[in-house]
């Protein structure tokens, strides 16, 4: 495992720290003029657009030729070259509230392929990082995804979906389903946290619905560097199009995609 800087993933870092920075210092300082309402229960903060703006300036200083694909910005179109994949803000329903548990998320995409992920929690000062074929680090040392075999003893992360309520029911199921065959199951509320921690290990399995790329860019990569499974509900690669995601440590990932399929096959697109 290597875990020398390339320049991408030096300009990535640097970016989030100095976002990790806006977000820390306006921390339960936001007034309601600095929240607007994107959707029922989808806000947007004006530390997100802060956050974005430091990032995507920082990427572009060093890297003006790239893409941009950022959640509360800049929707640039994939094509043949480089296209950075950007949550400035992961859990701001969290971070309006206090509650202490959020995130931003920074990836790089060549060719539609994710080949950089840096997920960093500034409150914890904690950065995951993953570059493609040099394993997966959580403040540059090595980690692995759970060696847990068995579902039974396996902390499940999650998260509910609040755009999609229509689809509360077949979730509920599929929790209870899951649930009745887990240790537990948390819902903390920062779906690239989620993702990070099962990349180290801290949980075995995340799952959740109608995701943006934005939320699993980084987190995918961080999986499968340390040594998990990422698929789509359907068991394929198109997570990052259809929002649906089952990630996990190896030994258990092929029976919560059991339970998933169970439920959701042929009621939503993967
Ligand atoms: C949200 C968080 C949450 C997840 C939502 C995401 P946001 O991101 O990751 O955990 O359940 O689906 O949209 O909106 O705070 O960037
Ligand atoms: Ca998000
Ligand atoms: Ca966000």
């Amino acid at each position: 495992m290597n875990n020398e800087k390339s320049e991408f993933l030096g300009t990535a870092f640097r970016a989030a720290m100095l976002a990790g920075d806006i977000i820390l210092s306006k921390l339960g300082k936001l007034s309601r003029e600095n929240i607007d309402v994107k959707q029922a229960s989808d806000f947007v903060t004006s530390v997100d657009r802060e956050s974005e703006l430091i990032i995507i300036e920082t990427i572009r200083k060093k890297f003006p030729g790239h893409r941009f694909l950022a959640e509360e910005s800049l929707r640039e179109v994939e094509d043949a070259n480089y296209r950075w994949i950007i949550d400035p803000l992961d859990g701001t329903t969290n971070y309006i509230h206090g509650y202490p548990v959020f995130s931003l998320s920074i990836a790089l995409e060549f060719n539609g392929e994710i080949i950089l992920g840096v997920i960093f929690d500034p409150l914890s000062d904690e950065i995951f990082t993953a570059e493609t074929g040099k394993g997966a680090f959580l403040n540059g040392k090595p980690v692995r995804i759970s060696t847990l075999t068995d579902l039974t003893d396996s902390l499940l992360a999650t998260g509910f979906p609040f755009r999609k309520r229509d689809l509360i029911d077949p979730y509920l199921k599929l929790f209870k389903n899951i649930f009745n065959r887990v240790s537990d199951i948390r819902r903390a509320g920062s779906a690239a946290l989620d993702l990070a921690y099962v990349a180290s290990g801290r949980c075995e399995g995340f799952f959740e619905i109608g995701l943006g790329p934005w939320d699993i860019a980084a987190g995918s990569l961080l999986i499968k560097e340390a040594g998990g499974i990422v698929t789509d509900f359907g068991g394929g690669n198109d997570f990052l199009l259809t929002g649906n995601i089952v990630a996990a440590a190896p030994a258990i990932h092929g029976e919560i995609l059991k339970e998933v399929k169970a439920v959701f096959q042929g009621a939503i697109d993967r």
